[in-house]
This record gives C-alpha cells, structure tokens and sequence, in this order.
C-alpha cells in the first residue's frame, strides 16, 4: 500500500491538533492504555509509585508525546521514502529502553489503539476511516521498526 501525500496530511493535521493541548491529550491516552491494559502501569517509572495517573507528570507527556510524534514522522517518511528510517542509534536506544523495561509485541498493539482512541477523540468531527488507516500504517511501520531492534538485542 502507498502512502500518499493526503495520507501525511491527515497525519500532520490531526497532530497539529493535538499539539495545542499535550496536557489533555497526554493524559487520555495514558488513561485509555491503563484501561485497555491495567497491569501495564507498574511497567512505568511514573506511574507504578502513583495512586492514579497523574495530570501534568513531565515523563508522562514526554512518552505520549514521542509515540506521537515519531509516529507523525514516520508518516512523513513513509510518503517521501515508502519507509521508516529511524536514526541507528534512535532505534538501538528504543529496543534497548524498551526491553528493559519489559515491553513485549502485544503492547504495542494496546498502545495502538489507545493511539488512534486518543486521535479520534481530539479530531471530533474530522475523524474518519481514511485518518485512522493513515495513522494505523505509520504507527505499524514504526511498530515493527522499534520491535525487530528489539529482537535483535537478545
Ligand atoms: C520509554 C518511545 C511504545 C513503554 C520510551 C522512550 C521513548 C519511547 C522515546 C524513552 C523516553 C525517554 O527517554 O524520555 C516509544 C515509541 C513507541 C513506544 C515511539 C511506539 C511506536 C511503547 C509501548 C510500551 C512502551 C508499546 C508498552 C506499553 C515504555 C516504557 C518506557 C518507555 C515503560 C520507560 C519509561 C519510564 O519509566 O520512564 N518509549 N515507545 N513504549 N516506553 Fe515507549
């Protein structure tokens, strides 16, 4: 499947959206992933100590904020080059983080969906099946990028 200039549009807008308020947007996709997968709050430093997810916690919204960007790049990429290419060391040091703390293939799936939820919440009326399709294959791309380093580092 090619991924088209309309595509990256969809993207970038969606996430030009989102930008403009990263304390809400954060803090819902932290809330969907914690309600699509409990147990996954102790694999993080700043939520496990934490009664409930907490508003305006910085790491928080670094990690929300680098899933969607990166996913936005990687969008960006996949129209100029029909790939992701994430820098060695960027992807060396997203196995590695990853594996350290205990992150295995289904969760990325989780972080999927509670992804496009946020996505689709923060769009109101701009969702559509062709937005959530663009944002899924740039999402899989990077996905499967950050997952083979992984493999790799056994
Ligand atoms: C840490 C990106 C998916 C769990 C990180 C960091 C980055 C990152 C850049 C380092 C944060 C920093 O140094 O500030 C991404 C991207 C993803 C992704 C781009 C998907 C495309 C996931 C998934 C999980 C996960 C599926 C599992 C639920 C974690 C955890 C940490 C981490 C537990 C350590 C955070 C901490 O405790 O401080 N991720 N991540 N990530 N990621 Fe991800």
């Amino acid at each position: 499947m090619t991924f088209t200039e309309k595509d990256e549009a969809l993207v970038k807008e969606s996430w030009d959206i989102m930008k403009q308020n990263i304390p809400e947007y954060s803090l819902r996709f932290f809330s969907i992933i914690l309600e699509i997968a409990p147990a996954a709050k102790n694999m993080f430093s700043f939520l496990r100590d934490s009664e409930e997810v907490l508003q305006n916690n910085p790491k928080l919204k670094a990690h929300a904020v680098k899933v969607f960007k990166m996913t936005c790049e990687s969008a960006i990429q996949l129209r100029e080059k029909g790939e992701v290419v994430v820098g060695e060391t960027t992807l060396k040091y997203l196995g590695a983080i990853h594996l350290k703390n205990g992150v295995i293939d289904p969760h990325f799936e989780v972080v999927k969906q509670a992804l496009l939820r946020t996505i689709e919440e923060a769009s109101g009326d701009k969702w559509s099946e062709e937005l959530k399709c663009a944002w899924s294959v740039a999402y899989d791309h990077l996905a499967a990028a950050i997952k083979a380093e992984m493999k790799e580092e056994v």
